[in-house]
């Protein structure tokens, strides 16, 4: 099978890894990809966000399967065109992708489907949002309703930053504070049958003990030793199987990948948001810890078969994922530094530690930071003890200039 992975982050370099070691992949492609992912796939230069783009991509290609990574290209309606041409395309159409294009339409979904989320109002004036901000009282937390790769999200006690973000956003979601661990749970489905991954614990806050910015995600480890084993059978019957269902039942149906992130609260499991794709860092944990070869489940969604599917297997192992930003991430990070020391991970680390790239990009046989994460290292050990020792000891081997990371990805976790 010819697959085309759509994308260039750290998520869509975990997925080409995993791609890459599937052997019923016989040529991988991505674009755009990025310093890292050339070294497992052939590189092209496509908008991501044009479909019609895509799809004469995938189809000078002879892609069997393509695989859409991010957000906006879902958003943007590209999963339909690479299926009006044809082709199969694991990513939901662009309808069903609102369910995190819009947090409103997904509350919508959620109470329409019973599924237990943080009660909530929708604001578009001065008035809703002072109204709202009252009725829930700090810490308040306001969502930009539209897509803010990870930074629309402001939780805060001081209500007049909660309004200064709230009057920023037009459109806005203001609603209850959810105390208590948060998780991703993914799911894979065709639209009907729901096969479920490792839960996966992410890091957004951009400093340690939880400080500074929210983020796009600093870290990540699978899995949750202190999690209710029952965990994932609760969170299929109460949230990822009604959603399928209430979305198919609107004649919308989501076949793709369907991303739970949830807080476990004291009165139970609360839906924080959905997204409609591989999370960024969890990808690379949850990926790490898989047997099964990817490309047949993925093809198995795209096609309506995943009931077919035998049960997936999954590695006794740990993982935990360290992300390493550029210089002023999450704000207007630094472009353009070089980046040393990739070769030593490979030589000494790897194949327990690797690197996968998110935001670089080679020049001539340098390679440079190109964004705000700019990779992000992952390990695989017996316990999560020591896959957090692969992890750091591989980060410490790479030089960027100014760049950071945070040193408490799993600690807490790994020391039960
Ligand atoms: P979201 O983009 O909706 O995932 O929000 C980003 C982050 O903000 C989440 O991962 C949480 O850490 C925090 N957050 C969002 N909603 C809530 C909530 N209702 N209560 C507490 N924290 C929240
Ligand atoms: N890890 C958070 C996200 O992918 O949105």
């Amino acid at each position: 099978m010819k697959v085309l992975v759509i994308g260039g982050g750290a998520r869509e370099h975990a997925l080409c890894r995993a791609l890459s070691l599937d052997p019923d992949v016989t040529a991988l492609h991505c674009a755009p990809g990025n310093a890292g992912i050339a070294e497992v796939a052939e590189l092209h230069q496509v908008d991501a966000l044009d479909g019609a783009a895509v799809a004469r991509l995938a189809t000078g290609l002879e892609a069997g399967l393509v695989v859409v990574g991010p957000e906006a290209p879902l958003v943007a309606g590209v999963a339909d065109a690479v299926r009006d041409a044809g082709i199969a395309c694991f990513g939901p159409s662009r309808e069903a992708a609102e369910l995190e294009g819009s947090k409103a339409f997904a509350k919508d979904v959620m109470a329409a489907a019973n599924v237990p989320t943080a009660r909530s109002y929708v604001c578009t004036t001065p008035e809703e949002i002072d109204h709202a901000l009252d009725a829930f009282g700090a810490p308040y937390v306001v969502k930009d309703d539209g897509l803010a790769a990870g930074k629309g999200v402001v939780v805060t006690d001081d209500v007049t930053a909660a309004r200064e973000h709230a009057l920023a956003c037009g459109r806005v979601v203001i609603e209850e504070f959810l105390d208590g661990p948060e998780v991703s749970l993914f799911a894979i489905t065709d639209g009907t049958t729901v096969l479920p991954l490792q839960p996966a614990q992410d890091f957004k806050r951009a400093l340690d003990g939880d400080e500074g910015p929210n983020t796009g995600g600093m870290g990540a480890y699978s899995p949750l030793p202190w999690a209710d084993p029952k965990l994932v059978d609760e969170v299929m019957e109460s949230v990822l199987q009604p959603t399928v269902d209430e979305l198919r039942r609107r004649g919308t149906p989501f076949a793709g990948l369907l991303y739970a992130g949830l807080a476990i609260t004291s009165r139970g499991v609360r839906v924080i948001e959905f997204n409609a794709r591989f999370g960024d860092p969890e990808t690379q944990v949850v990926l790490a810890r898989l047997k099964t070869p990817l490309a047949g489940v993925l093809l198995a969604a795209a096609e309506g078969e995943l009931a077919g599917l035998p049960p997936l297997n999954w590695r006794d192992d740990a993982a935990v994922t360290v992300v390493v930003a550029a210089h002023n991430y999450p704000g207007a990070p630094r472009a353009g530094d070089p980046i040393e020391g990739l070769a030593d991970v490979a030589e000494q680390d790897a194949p327990h530690a690797y690197v996968l790239h998110a935001g670089t990009r080679l020049d001539g046989d340098r390679v440079l930071s190109a964004g705000g994460r700019v990779l992000s290292v992952t390990a695989s050990g017996k316990d999560l003890t020591q896959a957090r020792e692969r992890a750091y000891a591989a980060v410490a081997r790479i030089r960027l200039d100014g760049s950071q990371h945070r040193t408490d990805i799993a600690r807490r976790a790994a020391e039960g």
